[in-house]
């Protein structure tokens, strides 16, 4: 089902190719988090382009994380196409105008639903409004992240739980279960996962990373454990009609995420779109990683039952659900 494409991506940088001590510097580049050298720093105007999206007239999108950077232009997208999109992040301000902007565009339409993914009691009500609200999700798009790379001191979530952990990894797959009687409904439809090259091994030892904290890991962990989720969930999703997908959206993309982190760009917020785009239309297997367009290796603990097994298992403990 997965390409046999080596696990690093040649995108990044060829030093993380050579030798595990360059895995550092691979991880920071693929967040976006590494000043990269003078030739490269314009986001690049020409890439590889998506298969077009279908007519989505009467399909429903949720987009987490649309009040800026890739979340907002994908949920833009999504709307051109004729998509209602449900528009989340924590700021009234952004989702307000973005939701303006659609309809004034007489392009699809829009409706904001401000939560903090950082507290699992407002993930639940999120779900819950939008079962309400919603007759049908036909895509949901779970791409709302954080990443403190250089912090070296954790953060935590309302929950207690590490902020990355927590906000890319946990409220999405607990959104994902609340929702999915709603997708499942609306089959054929698709999940898809915005993970990151960025990848690093769960510790199943020390999850929350309470003995020897840094940023870089906390952000690396949750986004391997968005790919193991996918692949995991991926095969009992098939049998019910919805097909799910990973992928790395683009490097260094022109956004407030690598803004913060004083970098500059070296894709543009573009490009990241036509990879949640070609994840929309794609043919290939279900559960499959990309690196942007390309069926890609994800790193190894992602192809392992094991330690998928016992993500889920933790992970439906830490939610609070069965
Ligand atoms: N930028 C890159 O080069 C890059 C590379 C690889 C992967 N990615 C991934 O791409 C995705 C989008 O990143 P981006 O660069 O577009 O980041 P961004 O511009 O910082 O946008 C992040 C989005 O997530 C939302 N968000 C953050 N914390 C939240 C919380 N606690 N509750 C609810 N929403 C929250 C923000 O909403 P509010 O501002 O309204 O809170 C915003 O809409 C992330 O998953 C990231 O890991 C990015």
């Amino acid at each position: 089902m997965q390409s046999t494409r080596r696990s690093t991506h040649r995108s990044i940088h060829p030093a993380v190719l050579a030798r595990s001590a360059a895995l550092t510097l691979g991880v920071l580049l693929a967040a976006g988090a590494l000043p990269v050298p003078a030739a490269s720093q314009q986001p690049s105007t020409t890439f590889p382009k998506a298969p077009p999206l279908p007519d989505l007239a009467g399909k429903v999108a949720l987009v987490t994380g649309s009040t800026d950077g890739l979340g907002r232009d994908v949920a833009r997208r999504l709307a051109a196409a004729g998509a209602h999109v449900l528009v989340t992040g924590r700021s009234v301000e952004r989702g307000d105008s973005l939701v303006d902007e659609i309809t004034k565009s007489g392009k699809g339409s829009a409706k904001f639903y401000r939560a903090d993914l950082a507290s699992l009691d407002e993930v639940r009500r999120l779900a819950d409004v939008v079962m309400r609200d919603n007759k049908r999700l036909d895509i949901l798009v779970n791409n709302a992240g954080v990443g403190f790379v250089f912090d070296t001191t954790r953060k935590f979530s309302a929950d207690g739980y590490e902020m990355h952990f927590a906000v890319n990894y946990l409220a999405h797959y607990l959104l994902t279960k609340r929702l999915l009687p709603l997708i499942v409904a609306s089959a054929p439809a698709r999940i898809i996962n915005v993970s990151s090259g960025s990848q690093e091994p769960i510790d199943f030892d020390d999850v929350m990373m309470t003995k020897g904290f840094n940023g870089e890991r906390g952000y690396a962990q949750s986004k391997l454990a968005q790919v193991m989720m996918t692949i995991d969930m991926a095969p009992a999703l098939e049998k019910q009609g919805v097909l799910t997908y990973s992928l790395h959206p683009a490097t260094t993309m022109a956004t407030t995420m690598a803004r913060a982190l004083n970098v500059k760009p070296r894709s543009s917020i573009a490009e990241g779109v036509e990879s949640v785009v070609n994840a929309i239309v794609t043919t290939e297997p279900t559960g499959t990683y990309f690196n942007q367009l390309k069926p890609w290796k994800a790193q190894a603990q992602a192809y392992d039952p094991v330690a998928r097994a016992k993500l889920r298992t933790l992970s439906d403990r830490l939610v609070g659900e069965k």
